[in-house]
């Protein structure tokens, strides 16, 4: 199959351009599109054909349901079965945005979407070329990431183009996805709102409306006991580049050394080093940054607005994050040293992503 590909300015395109895509949906096919977090591989989510096609592009275990997007809260109606008052709340306030929630789910949404859960997760996308394409076809779309599974998420149409060339009929590129780690996932039922996977709307954000709002984790007791969420896509390893990832998490004093050491380690047994280096209050040795044989990837770094009190951009970060895991392969990296950030804001999502793709985690 010829993939092809359809550049769209998000600022400036018409529905017109659309047309091609809307015909494949309505023809059980399936379409890469770009949203604000990453990009999407959509079919119409009342077509088990074509969200069969989509598990089968992506090579995505059956057992992993997928988000259903929307334009509008009338397209909502029409595929849960009902809209709790707080939750119609919530929605009011992130939508369109990359937060998607849990509803019970319609008889219109065959099974397979949510893998054979009664609960189907929900999210109104803020991209303008996605609004326009659902809001067109006047059909929401089941769609997960665009990449392959266990890859990196796509942040752009070429590493779509990488993953799926010769699998899916066509891409509309758009450009870099600005978010760059995907929505965050929340189940808010029987008085609890936990998430089940951080992402582009942060906690802090969240605790303005749901002030007991919880992260899930597996080892949270009492949490699991009470409530557990089925969370299928946990259990996945995740955004792995071919490279091993040496992620170190402390004081920027801990990582300076570990840096140091690491590459001393590794460049002794002859491997091919990448370090990502997000902090900018430390200066990396000059021996290493000089070293031919270690590839410096800066993440969050050129080109960004940082408050001098504070050491890292977490937006920039988060933004570049899954391109640059790609890079790595590009480069025929052995193995990736990469400097953890905090937890604040879109740094939860972040480490979230990097801790899923890492093979050691060394921490202070
Ligand atoms: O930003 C995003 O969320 C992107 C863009 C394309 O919208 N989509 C995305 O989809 O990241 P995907 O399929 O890669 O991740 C969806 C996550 C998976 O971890 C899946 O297990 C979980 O949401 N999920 C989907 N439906 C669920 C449900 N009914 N209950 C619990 N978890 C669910
Ligand atoms: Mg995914």
């Amino acid at each position: 199959m010829l993939t092809k590909i359809i550049r769209l300015d998000p600022l400036n395109f018409s529905i017109k351009q659309l047309q091609e895509a809307i015909d494949l949906i309505r023809n059980d096919e399936i379409v890469a599109f770009p949203t604000e977090t990453v990009y999407g591989l959509g079919g119409s989510a009342f077509s088990e054909t074509a969200v069969r096609k989509i598990y089968e592009a992506k090579g995505r275990p059956s057992d992993n349901p997928m988000i259903v997007h929307i334009s509008d809260l009338e397209m909502l109606s029409s595929i849960v079965n009902v809209i709790p008052e707080n939750i119609r709340k919530l929605c009011e306030r992130f939508w369109p945005g990359p937060l998607t929630i849990l509803f019970e789910k319609s008889e219109k949404i065959p099974d397979i979407v949510t893998a054979g859960l009664n609960t189907v997760a929900v999210r109104m996308p803020s991209h303008p070329v996605a609004l326009a394409f659902i809001k067109e076809l006047g059909i929401p779309l089941a769609a997960p990431s665009a990449n392959l599974s266990s890859r990196p998420s796509p942040t752009k149409a070429e590493h779509v183009f990488n993953d799926l060339q010769g699998k899916i009929p066509l891409i509309i590129d758009s450009g870099s996805c600005n978010v760059g780690v995907e929505s965050t996932v929340i189940d808010v039922h029987k008085g609890h709102s936990v998430v089940l996977r951080p992402g582009g709307v942060n906690l802090e954000d969240l605790k303005c409306y749901l002030p007991k709002v919880e992260i899930f984790n597996n080892k949270n007791k009492e949490l699991s006991d009470e409530f557990k969420p089925p969370t299928p896509g946990l259990k996945y390893r995740h955004y792995s580049p071919k490279a091993e990832i040496i992620l170190i998490e402390g004081s920027i004093k801990f990582l300076e050394e570990k840096i140091v050491s690491l590459h001393f380690k590794y460049r002794t047994q002859k491997k091919r080093i990448g370090i990502l280096h997000t902090h900018k209050n430390f200066q990396i040795p000059s021996d290493i940054i000089n070293d031919p044989k270690c590839k410096m990837i800066y993440l969050g770094l050129r080109d960004s607005n940082i408050d001098s009190d504070d050491s890292i951009n977490a937006d920039k970060i988060a933004e570049g994050l899954f391109s640059s895991l790609r890079e790595v392969d590009n480069q025929n990296i052995d193995l990736v040293i990469v400097e953890g950030i905090s937890e604040k804001k879109i740094g939860l999502a972040v480490m979230n992503r990097l801790r899923k793709a890492a093979s050691k985690i060394i921490k202070e």
